[in-house]
């Protein structure tokens, strides 16, 4: 396969391309599921019925006629990169985004990715001897991300893929509320699913499973903090949230780092992202329901930004 050629065709930046062709090299990739237990899979991995509906027709059989020669290269090449570094835990794209509009198999294609690591990444949770139940729960936020998605209208995605490849690489463990990420520089990283509210009795329960998890089932680590990288730890959140709430009990948690806007995400799009689940309404038209849209709306329309902000404290 020509690179050029093969972004000339995908639409897409040829560097792009030229990285994937680079990074996968000739390392294995990995092969799908077969297509009839893959109902029961997607039902493991909590993909709902609209969106597993669409995976399965568009399934990447041989002969597909959905799959082009670009598209099966590009699926083959993304998996045997994300397979290549198993066991890393750094955010990593899997590949190019794609024009998600052109069908199906665009739509999903490192969703099939994803599938074909299930396999791999058992085997690498068995081999440090992670219970079944946190390798599924973990496993299972493609579903969640799925539902996101497309209330997002796509918009939600082109984070999600490079998102998702952490899960099958073995970098990240669901333990109860929170998702925990293995780290340099000696700290997890605490990732918040958006799947009900963050008591504080739920995030000290998940941070106790953490304490125990880690020196057991990877002993050659040593932790020693818990790091949280969010729009969550915006301290001008105090100036609207009441002291009781959870995010802000959540906040006094950490000693934040200095703001830097450099090289992290954009506050405000990432507020959207998580409250209103839109990036492209206009400000007007989103809901005002909870105190928190109210102080969404009100921040922004009086012309002040968000913060993504950085923070930690000791295991
Ligand atoms: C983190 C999260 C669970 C906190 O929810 P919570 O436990 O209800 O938080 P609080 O108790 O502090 O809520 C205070 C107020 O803000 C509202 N609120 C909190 N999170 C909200 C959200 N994502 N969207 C809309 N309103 C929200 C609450 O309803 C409450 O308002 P009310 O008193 O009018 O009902 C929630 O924001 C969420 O699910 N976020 C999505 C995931 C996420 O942001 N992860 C971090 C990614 S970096």
């Amino acid at each position: 396969m020509d690179v050029d050629d093969v972004a000339g065709r995908l639409g897409v930046p040829v560097e792009e391309v030229d990285r994937v062709h680079r990074l996968a090299g000739d390392r294995p990739s990995a092969p799908l599921p077969a297509r009839a237990d893959a109902p029961t899979l997607l039902d493991r991995l909590a993909v709902r019925p609209d969106d597993a509906a669409e995976i399965l027709a568009a399934w990447p059989d041989p002969g597909s006629p959905l799959w082009t020669p670009e598209l099966r290269w590009l699926l083959d090449r993304s998996t045997a990169l994300v397979r290549a570094d198993l066991g890393g835990h750094a955010w990593l794209a899997p590949g190019p985004a794609l024009p998600r509009d052109r069908g199906p198999a665009w739509r999903h294609l490192y969703v099939y990715a994803y599938l074909a690591l299930v396999d791999a990444v058992r085997a690498y949770h068995r081999d440090h001897d992670v219970p079944d139940d946190v390798s599924w729960a973990t496993l299972a936020d493609l579903g969640n991300n799925l539902a996101v998605d497309r209330r997002m209208n796509g918009d939600g995605w082109p984070v999600m893929q490079s998102w998702l490849t952490l899960h099958v690489r073995g970098g990240l463990y669901e333990l109860g509320r929170l998702q925990h990420q293995r780290g340099d520089g000696g700290a997890i990283g605490l990732h918040i699913p958006d799947s009900g509210p963050l008591t504080p009795e739920a995030v000290d329960a998940s941070l106790e499973r953490a304490r125990a998890f880690f020196p057991r089932h990877f002993p050659g680590e040593h932790y020693t903090a818990f790091s949280c990288g969010s729009w969550l730890l915006d301290p001008q959140l105090r100036e609207y949230l009441p002291e009781d709430s959870n995010i802000i009990r959540f906040q006094r948690r950490f000693t934040l780092e200095p703001h830097q806007e450099q090289d992290t995400p954009d506050g405000d799009v990432e507020v959207l992202r998580f409250v209103f689940r839109s990036l492209s309404t206009p400000l007007d038209r989103l809901p005002r329901r909870t105190a928190l849209q109210r102080a969404v709306i009100d921040h922004m329309r009086a012309g002040r930004h968000w913060q993504w902000r950085q923070g930690r404290f000791p295991m």
